[in-house]
């Protein structure tokens, strides 16, 4: 009989229905949520990655683009540029997401790929008044369900972080250009530095890449330190390295880890449950963020 169960029941009831959501240990979650509930919403904030969180990895069949492939599709790139950045897309992407290799196998490869491509688009001399463009011409997506989702943390001044080691001028176009960059939101990510005429001359402050969220964390100790009040976090990635995101929250009291597992499902699903408490596999939708984001408000 449903008119026995709790509110808490009925949302959690509702949840579990979504053919793509898993979890290892679902008592954990349901203690976590409640918890978090308890705590009320002025407690939250919400951290997440962007490319292949935020953004959709397919569309209709077709790969979509992180914030650096939007730059190697658009016309501020030569084609000899375009060729040399998916030559290196496609060497170290199937490092990226290998299961046979550990993330300190993997750590000097991934700073290799990510200072390679930062030194091309450099010696490009992209204009920063061609970047909208770009990202206008693009195939960018932001997962279904993203208006609600960034409308409704805004509505509830809920703080979103988006953490990424994408570029930063460009996932700010991306949420410009569909009209969610609320005041709530705050982004660290990589970005350009332009000379006085407009024209690349570098990336901004220390590189983050895939592995190093965590040390990226700790050099914005001024973000966490002005939410110190906001002890509950919802982190949303698709990468294990998402998770050293919330490395810099004080005195944190709760965390519910969301992932996002859209490639190599088989190789690393085991690995997702162990480390994310809900897993999503090939769900391009943010329905579960947001569920349980309309739970805890
Ligand atoms: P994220 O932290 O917002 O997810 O951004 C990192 C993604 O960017 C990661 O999945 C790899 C991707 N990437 C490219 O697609 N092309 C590149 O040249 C580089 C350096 C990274
Ligand atoms: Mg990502």
């Amino acid at each position: 009989d449903s008119s026995e169960l709790t509110p808490f029941e009925i949302f959690f009831q509702k949840i579990e229905k979504f053919s793509k959501l898993h979890m290892k240990d679902r008592d954990r979650v349901q203690e976590i949520l409640q918890s978090m509930q308890k705590a009320g919403s002025k407690t939250l904030q919400v951290i997440s990655d962007f490319d292949m969180t935020l953004t959709r990895f397919e569309y209709n069949g077709k790969r979509c683009p992180t914030c650096h492939n939007i730059l190697e599709r658009s016309d501020v790139i030569s084609s000899d540029c375009k060729k040399k950045l998916q030559g290196l897309l496609d060497k170290y992407y199937p490092i990226e997401i290998d299961t046979t290799l550990s993330v300190e196998e993997k750590l000097p490869l991934m700073v290799e790929w990510w200072t390679k491509a930062h030194e091309l688009l450099v010696n490009q001399k992209i204009k920063k008044d061609g970047l909208a463009k770009a990202v206008r011409d693009s195939d960018a997506k932001l997962r279904d369900g993203y208006k609600d989702f960034f409308d409704h943390l805004h509505e509830h001044s809920i703080p979103l972080l988006i953490f990424s080691a994408g570029i930063g001028d460009i996932l700010e176009e991306v949420i410009r250009q569909t009209e969610v960059f609320h005041p709530n939101v705050k982004v660290i990510s990589n970005y350009m530095d332009f000379d006085e005429s407009g024209v690349l001359k570098a990336f901004k402050g220390e590189l983050i890449h895939i592995y190093n969220k965590r040390e990226g964390a700790l050099l914005n100790t001024g973000h966490f330190q002005e939410l110190r009040t906001q002890t509950n976090v919802l982190l949303l990635g698709d990468s294990l390295g998402d998770l050293n995101m919330a490395d810099g929250v004080q005195d944190m009291e709760n965390i519910l880890k969301i992932g996002f597992l859209n490639d190599k499902v088989e190789e690393r699903k085991q690995s997702y449950l162990d480390s994310y408490d809900i897993v999503l596999i090939k769900d391009e939708s943010l329905d579960v963020p947001n569920a349980v984001i309309r739970f805890l408000t």
